[in-house]
This record gives C-alpha cells, structure tokens and sequence, in this order.
C-alpha cells in the first residue's frame, strides 16, 4: 500500500484544510439582517477550527472514484461539516454533555446562551441540507447527487448520528453490554464518517459495491475514532484537544476506556484502523493520502 512520508502528509494536510476552512467561509450566510444572531452563532462554531476530517475524507473518496465536479463536492464537503458542527454544538449543550470548551473557544451556548446554542445547531442542520441541494442542482449526473443527499440525510438522522446520541443519552451511567457500546459508537460518530466517505463516492458516480466498501471502511473508521475519542479524554491535554479532558467520568459515561481499560482500547483502536487499511486494499483504485490519513489517525492526539 502506498503511503506518504510524515512530511508530505503533513504539507497535503495542510493545504487540504486550508482549502476547506476558505470553502467553508464563502458558504455561511454573512447578510446583516436581523437574524444575524445566528449567523454569528454559525461562523463562530464553524470557523472555531476543528480538524476538518469529514469533508477531507469526502473529497480524498470523491477523487478516488474520479470525480472533478470543483463546485458539487465544495458544496457537499461544507454541509457536511456544518453536519457535524451542529451535531458538537448539540452534544455540548447543559442537557446533553454540558461541555465549556470546543475547538479551542467557549463553546458555543457559552458564548450565545443556551436558547441560540439550540438554535444555531438547527440552523446548521437545515442550512446543511439547503447547501447539499444547491451542490446537487449543480451536479452533471443528478443520480449520483440524490443518492449522496440520500445517504447524507439518512446516516445524520435516527438511524444514524441521532439515533447513537439517543442511545447514548438513554444508558448514560448504565452498565453497558458489547453491543449496546457497539451500537452507539457505530451510529453516533461512525454514521457521519461512513457518509463522508460513501456520499464522496456516490457523488463520483461509484457503484453500489464500491460504496458499500466506503462503508464498511468508515464503520471501522468510526469506531477507531471514537475509542481514540475516549483514549484522549483520559489521556489527552485540554490545550492539544481543544475540549476539556475528563469529560466523560463527570458525565458518568461507559465508555470503551472504562469498560475494557486502556490497554485494551488502545488494541482496539489498532484492530478497526488495521480492518479499515484492509478493506481499502480491496478496492481497485488507491490514494496514497487517504491510506496514511486512515493509518495516522490511530495516534492522534487531537
Ligand atoms: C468530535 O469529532 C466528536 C467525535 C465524534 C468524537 P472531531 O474529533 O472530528 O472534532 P473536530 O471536528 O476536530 O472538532
Ligand atoms: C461525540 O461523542 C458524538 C457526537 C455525535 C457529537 P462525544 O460526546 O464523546 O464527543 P466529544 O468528546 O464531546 O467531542
Ligand atoms: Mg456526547
Ligand atoms: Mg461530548
Ligand atoms: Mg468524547
């Protein structure tokens, strides 16, 4: 498998980001009008920083599969990460994780108060979605948008990101079997990677194989990411992370660090990354960038 030396990695990463942030910027609503409240509210949690991994993996999928419509997957890179800024913007809130800090800043209901922190997570959400279509109006093959905007919707909703936080929220402070664990890592934060990564594809025109492998690639992904997610809570500084540590023994959650110790997480977040690089070798087309993200992504510290 192709890799990329650490410093190639690290100057593609950078321009990648770069180029994200400017895409993201040129999108948000900027009018002065008399909700512009919310439109602060939006820039300030959008534009906080935050690692840019959703949209990254969209493109790196996207190009893999052969897409080069600039605009349509700009488009859909952006509402996904609006996506998944809303959903950290809800996760923060007092009824939820109750957190002060994201992305390095007061998070966002801090600085708003709670009743727009509520708020600009919805604008997010919808403002997502009029981004996605506007993509899609654009788009040379309008099959391949409606079935990125299908798997958007459906991986960000109950039976994706929603459905996890439920579950999530509900046995927060209960004993949790391998399953219940399994279930709410594999939607609350594997569902909106696995659509990063299958939603690039679709929009490439890739066929149904190859995005159920993107999937498959994101499930294990996602899973990776999370127990790091929960590695880092316990392991992590507040200044790398840009979030408070300890997070999690306040909320009195399971995670997989408390339930299996982190010997054991730090195996398994070897194991999903090992089984996600497999899965992309299967495919017949390969990115040298995308194979070192996915593998990097193992010892993140943030
Ligand atoms: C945080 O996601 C929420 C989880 C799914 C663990 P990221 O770690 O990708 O957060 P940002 O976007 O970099 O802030
Ligand atoms: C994140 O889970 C899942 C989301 C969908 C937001 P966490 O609650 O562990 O995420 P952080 O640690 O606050 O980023
Ligand atoms: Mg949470
Ligand atoms: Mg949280
Ligand atoms: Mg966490």
């Amino acid at each position: 498998m192709k890799q990329l030396d650490q410093e190639e990695f690290r100057q593609q990463m950078k321009e990648k980001t770069a180029c994200i942030e400017e895409r993201l910027k040129s999108v948000l609503p900027q009018e002065q009008s008399l909700q512009r409240t919310v439109f602060r509210a939006m820039e300030y949690s959008v534009m906080a920083g935050g690692k840019r991994l959703r949209p990254m993996l969209m493109r790196e999928s996207y190009e893999l599969f052969g897409g080069g419509e600039e605009e349509v997957i700009g488009l859909f890179m952006a509402a996904m990460e609006m996506i998944h800024t809303y959903s950290l913007v809800h996760d923060d809130l007092p009824a939820m994780d109750n957190d002060d800090y994201r992305r390095g800043k007061e998070t966002t209901h801090k600085v708003f108060g709670e009743d727009m922190g509520i708020l600009a997570g919805d604008a997010l959400l919808n403002y997502a979605y009029e981004t996605a279509l506007r993509g899609a109006g654009k788009a040379a093959e309008p099959q391949n948008a409606l079935k990125a905007l299908r798997i958007l919707s459906g991986k960000s909703g109950v039976y994706g990101m929603v459905g996890g936080q439920v579950v999530d929220v509900e046995l927060t402070g209960k004993p949790l079997s391998e399953e219940q664990l399994e279930f709410i890592y594999r939607l609350k934060t594997g569902a909106l990677l696995e659509a990063s990564l299958m939603a690039g594809a679709a929009l490439a025109g890739a066929d149904d194989g190859n995005i159920a492998c993107m999937e498959e690639i994101g499930r294990n992904i996602g899973m990776a990411f999370q127990i790091r997610d929960d590695i880092l809570d316990v392991e992590g500084t507040r200044e790398e992370l840009g979030k408070p540590i300890g997070s999690d023994a306040k909320n009195e959650k399971r995670t997989y660090v408390s339930v299996y110790g982190i010997e054991k997480a730090k195996q398994a977040v070897e194991e999903y990354s090992v089984r996600a690089l497999e899965c992309l070798g299967n495919l017949s087309v390969e990115s040298a960038y995308l194979n070192t993200l996915i593998k990097e992504l193992v010892s993140r510290k943030k």
